[in-house]
């Protein structure tokens, strides 16, 4: 049994997709921004703020390291940006079977207009960045993943069938 993995951009649903389908799949789920602000007792914007970015990305490194170690078959849902570092995209495939939550940047944005705790999308003009971010990122969540997801315009129950329907079975 392999650990099924979600991975794609800020607000293409991975966290509740991830907490929906552990219902389902009778697996628990993790979630690596969560557990990054567990180990670190401080919220992803004050890492950000008092450590900057590049600490941030190591942190979500070792974490990818830690859940190796670990027999559980689980679900993982990942941050938007950990499958950027090549490292960590091969850590993925180590880890699990991976699907990417692929959202067009209107969906996105209008899932996250009014959210302030992502420091990656804060200032001015959030539409233009999500687009210039999804378009740089786009290769590398592709090339991560194993099964690609069009969330667009679905509800949960038709995203979680077609991830159910793919899953390894082993
Ligand atoms: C980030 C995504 C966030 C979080 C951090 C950086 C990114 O996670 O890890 O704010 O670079 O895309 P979500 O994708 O869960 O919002």
């Amino acid at each position: 049994m392999r650990n099924v993995i979600l991975i794609g951009f800020m607000g293409s649903g991975k966290t509740t997709v991830g907490l929906r389908l552990s219902y389902r799949l009778r697996r628990t789920v993790i979630d690596t921004d969560k557990e990054i602000e567990r180990e670190e007792k401080r919220t992803i914007s004050d890492i950000f703020a008092a450590d900057g970015e590049s600490y941030f990305r190591d942190r979500e490194t070792s974490c990818l390291r830690k859940l190796l170690q670990s027999k559980e078959c689980r679900i993982i849902s990942v941050g938007g940006g950990l499958p950027l570092r090549e490292e960590n995209r091969r850590l993925l495939h180590k880890l699990g079977q991976v699907f990417y939550l692929k959202a067009s940047a209107e969906t996105i944005y209008e899932r996250v207009k009014h959210d302030t705790a992502r420091p990656l999308l804060q200032g001015d003009d959030p539409q233009g960045k999500i687009s210039r971010m999804l378009a740089e990122r786009d290769g590398c969540y592709a090339a991560a993943a194993d099964v690609t997801i069009d969330v667009n315009g679905k509800d949960f129950e038709h995203i979680l069938d077609e991830i159910e329907a793919q899953a390894d079975q082993a």
